[in-house]
């Protein structure tokens, strides 16, 4: 059987073995896919230990990615422009990374929700490595505009001199954010403390979509809060599907179907 991990630390709560098992009985793919906890300070050899028993491929999570990023031989477009690393495909020789959040994200909008994004203008809430990994993605669907707005300016400000070359990027803070969007995404980890990014009631429209990259099983507070405002909105759980189909296909070669595992929402 061929092997695959998700390494991360923790790594006993992570939905990939459960979600990569079932597109292997889906698709009817002969391997084993398990968790594998990498101590703090032992991520490289916990990767060159697996890669040395036949491991074929590995799933990267917190707190790993960017330390994935650094120890590959090879880097997919997106990856690069991601600065961070969740997927690795073994082959001899050689590690090459990808990174199939941002596509996730963007799969899980447009097609399971319905949601298109040419021309429109999209609010992006968060610099960190979560924001970073979806705007290559984004702006392959050819927005109108993307604001990335953050509680430390001089951070959104980096990411939008880096994307301003592959589209209409301008960096805000939360308070100066201005007019309405018809995408709100967000990618702080402002939930886990039960905090919303102070941003202006005004920028929900009516027709606004919101999406909050965390999920769990009730609506986040940013979904209650955008949802006060009239939007429409969505949990990370359809990202979180979609990031391990695109990992399956790099692996395998086959793209699993995910509705049913949408269905299954925690
Ligand atoms: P990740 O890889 O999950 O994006 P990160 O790189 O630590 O993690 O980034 C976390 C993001 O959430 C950052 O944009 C951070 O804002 P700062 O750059 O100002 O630190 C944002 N964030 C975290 N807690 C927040 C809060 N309580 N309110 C608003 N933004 C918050």
């Amino acid at each position: 059987k061929d092997r695959y991990v998700v390494l991360g630390n923790p790594i006993a709560h992570s939905k990939s073995p459960f979600l990569h098992t079932h597109f292997a009985q889906q698709t009817q793919q002969n391997l084993d896919y398990r968790p594998l906890l990498a101590p703090l300070d032992e991520f490289d050899t916990t990767v060159n230990g697996f890669i040395a028993q036949g491991g074929k491929g590995a799933n990267v999570t917190l707190p790993f990615k960017l330390q994935a990023f650094a120890l590959c031989t090879e880097l997919t477009p997106r990856a690069k422009a991601a600065g961070a690393v969740n997927t690795l495909l073994f082959k001899t020789g050689h590690i090459i990374g990808d990174n199939t959040d941002g596509c996730g994200l963007v799969n899980d909008i447009v097609h399971n929700a319905g949601v298109n994004l040419t021309g429109q203008r999209i609010l992006l809430l968060g610099a960190g490595g979560a924001a970073r990994g979806a705007l290559l993605p984004l702006l392959e669907c050819q927005p109108a505009q993307i604001v990335i707005a953050n509680r430390t300016v001089a951070r959104a400000e980096e990411l939008a001199t880096q994307f301003q070359p592959f589209g209409n990027v301008l960096a805000s803070s939360f308070e100066a954010v201005n007019g309405a969007f018809d995408l709100i995404i967000n990618a702080t980890s402002a939930s886990i403390n039960a905090e919303v990014p102070p941003v202006p009631a005004s920028v929900f429209s009516p027709n606004c979509f919101a999406y909050d990259m965390m999920y769990g099983n009730q609506p986040t507070v940013f979904m209650q809060h955008a949802a006060a405002q009239g939007a429409t909105t969505r949990d990370g759980w359809g990202m979180l599907v979609e990031q391990a189909a695109e990992a399956f296909y790099l692996w395998r070669g086959v793209k699993p179907a995910t509705d049913a595992l949408l269905k299954q929402h925690p």
